[in-house]
C-alpha cells in the first residue's frame, strides 16, 4: 500500500505488544511525519513516543479520533486498541465497551471520511466446537467475552465492507510471541513470560497444562503478515478479508519448555495451571491458513528453534 503525499496512517493502540512493532515497520516504510502513533496511555521512554507523532486519544471519544483524522489528514487507520483475552474475562464489560464500541466509531469514520482500515481479530474467534485444525469457515462459537467481540467485530467489518464500501480488512492472530514490548493480559501470554523467566530465575511457574497446544507466531512474521494483507490487491480478497486464519507454528506448552531447556540447561517450569487453561482449551491447535495462501501469499518463517533463539538472543 502506498501512503498518498497528502495521507497519513494513524494507529490506535500503538503502545501495546503489536503497535510497538507495527509503528515502527510504518515508520520505516512510509516515514516518521505519515504515522500518528495514538493510545490512552503514555509511557515515559517508549520508542513510539520518542520515534515521531504521537497522541493521546481514547478510541471510545469519537470526536478525539475525528479531530486528529481531520488535522493530519489521515487515510488509513490501523486500530490496535482493545482489552484481551484474560483481561476481558476479569472485567468483561469493559473489554465489551472497548472492543465493540472502539471498533464501531473507526467503522463510522473510515464510512464518513473515506478511510482504509486494518481490525485485528483472533484464534480467540473460536470455541469448543471448532475442529483442532481450524478451517476458515468454522463455526464461531466462543466462550470468553473477548471472543465474542472479536466475532462480532468481524461481523461488523463485513457489513461496513459489503454496505458502505469501506477496506477493511484482518486477520486472525494467533498467540503472539515477541521481545520488544510486554504481552497485554492474553491467554497465550504464557509464551513469553516463560523466556523472561528462564533468563532471569531460570524457573517458570506455567499457567496452563504441558499438553496445552495453542497457535503461536513471532512477531516479525506478524508484522509482515499485516503489512502483506494491506498490500494486497483489494480484487483478490474473498470474505475472508475481515478475519483471515493464518498460521505461524503450534508448540505444547512442554515442547517450549523443553526446546528453552536444551538452550538454559539449568531451566525448570512447573505447570500450575489456572483459570486461563479454560479458555486455552476452548481455542484450536493450529490453524489451517489456504486462504490466506492462496489470496495473498500468506507464508510463516519462524519455526520453533528458530523463535526461541531470536528470544533469547533477543532478551539476554
Ligand atoms: P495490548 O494489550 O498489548 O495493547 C493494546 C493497547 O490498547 C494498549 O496499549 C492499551 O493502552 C490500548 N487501549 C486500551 N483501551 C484503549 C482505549 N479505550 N483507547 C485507546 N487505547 C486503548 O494488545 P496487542 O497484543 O497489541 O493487540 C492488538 C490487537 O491485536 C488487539 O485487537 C488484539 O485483540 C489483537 N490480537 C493480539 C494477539 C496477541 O497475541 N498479542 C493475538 C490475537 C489478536
Ligand atoms: N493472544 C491473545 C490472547 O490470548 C489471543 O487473541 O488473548
Amino acid at each position: 500500500m502506498t501512503v498518498q503525499a497528502d495521507s497519513c496512517i494513524l494507529v490506535t493502540g500503538a503502545l501495546g505488544q503489536i503497535g510497538t512493532e507495527l509503528v515502527n515497520a510504518l515508520r520505516q516504510r512510509h516515514g516518521s511525519d505519515s504515522i500518528i502513533a495514538t493510545d490512552l496511555r503514555e509511557i515515559d521512554g517508549h520508542s513510539v513516543i520518542a520515534s515521531g507523532k504521537f497522541a493521546i486519544a481514547d478510541v471510545l471519544d469519537k470526536k478525539e479520533l475525528e479531530n486528529l483524522i481531520i488535522k493530519h489528514s489521515v487515510g488509513t487507520i490501523y486500530h490496535l486498541a482493545a482489552i484481551l483475552s484474560a483481561t476481558g474475562e476479569k472485567n468483561p464489560e469493559l473489554c465489551e465497551r472497548v472492543n465493540l464500541g472502539g471498533l464501531a466509531n473507526v467503522l463510522e469514520l473510515a464510512r464518513e471520511h473515506n478511510l482504509r482500515v486494518f481490525s485485528p481479530s483472533s484464534i480467540a474467534v473460536f470455541g469448543p466446537d471448532c475442529p483442532p485444525f481450524a478451517p476458515q469457515d468454522a463455526p464461531l462459537n466462543p466462550t470468553t467475552m473477548y471472543g465474542m467481540t472479536k466475532v462480532a467485530g468481524e461481523v461488523m467489518a463485513k457489513y461496513y465492507s459489503e454496505i458502505h464500501s469501506v477496506d477493511i480488512r484482518g486477520l486472525r492472530y494467533p498467540g503472539l510471541i515477541s521481545w520488544k514490548a510486554p504481552p497485554g493480559g492474553g491467554t497465550t501470554d504464557y509464551a513469553v513470560e516463560i523466556f523472561h523467566h528462564a533468563i532471569n530465575s531460570s524457573s517458570y511457574n506455567c499457567f496452563v497444562r504441558p499438553d496445552t497446544k495453542l497457535p503461536m507466531m513471532y512477531m516479525d512474521d506478524a508484522i509482515r503478515a499485516t503489512l502483506e494483507l494491506m498490500d494486497a490487491p483489494i480484487d483478490s480478497l474473498s470474505s475472508a478479508r475481515a478475519g483471515y486464519n493464518i498460521a505461524g507454528l503450534s508448540f505444547t506448552a512442554e515442547e517450549l519448555s523443553e526446546e528453552i531447556a536444551m538452550r538454559i540447561p539449568n531451566f525448570i517450569c512447573n505447570f500450575e495451571p489456572d483459570i486461563r487453561q479454560k479458555y486455552a482449551d476452548s481455542w484450536p491447535e493450529s490453524i489451517d491458513d489456504s486462504f490466506a495462501q492462496k489470496e495473498w501469499n500468506w507464508s510463516p518463517k519462524y519455526n520453533l528453534q528458530q523463535l526461541v533463539e531470536e528470544m533469547l538472543k533477543n532478551l539476554s
